[in-house]
């Protein structure tokens, strides 16, 4: 089976827990599941795995340099390949996550993949609910991988 690809930004603790916490929902299922931070995460990772969650931070009002670096690597090796993949995107923000989910949203059209769940914006300070959300994202698409139904 295709593994789940976590891609998430980390540029402090609560982003980490939260990175966490999606990984940790994702192997609470039999499903397999490779993490990677940004830079780390080649177009082979992409094009090897059965769906993404990508994480990020919203900086100036838009997606992290880390997360659009990784964009920005993947988006032409991958633009054939992987058509019609599932993802799914969480967002930490201080106090507005929008400029970031409309700018991941336009890349994402532009690759052709499939957002399966609802974007999860998680704005102000952190929460254990955040993680809460995060593990239940990393469940969801992990079973959903699983039993084939995106
Ligand atoms: C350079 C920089 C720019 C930021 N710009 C925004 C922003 O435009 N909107 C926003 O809601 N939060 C912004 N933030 C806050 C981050 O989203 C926040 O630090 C991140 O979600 C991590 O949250 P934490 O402090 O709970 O770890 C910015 C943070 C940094 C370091």
């Amino acid at each position: 089976m295709k593994p789940l690809l976590i891609v998430a930004n980390i540029p402090s603790e609560n982003t980490r827990l939260l990175r966490d916490a999606a990984q940790s929902g994702a192997e609470s299922t039999t499903c397999p599941t490779v993490v990677r931070e940004p830079l780390a995460a080649n177009p082979e990772d992409v094009i090897n795995c059965a769906g993404i969650i990508i994480g990020t931070t919203e900086n100036f009002g838009y997606m992290s340099g880390l997360i659009k670096d990784f964009f920005e690597r993947i988006y032409y090796p991958c633009l054939e390949h992987t058509q019609a993949l599932p993802m799914a995107l969480y967002i930490k923000a201080g106090n507005d996550g929008e400029g970031t989910r409309i700018s991941v949203e336009r890349i994402v059209k532009g690759l052709q993949w499939r957002q399966v769940q609802q974007p999860l914006l998680l704005v102000g300070d952190y929460q254990p609910g955040f993680s809460e959300k995060c593990y239940e994202l990393g469940e969801c698409m992990a079973e959903g991988i699983k039993l084939g139904v995106f």
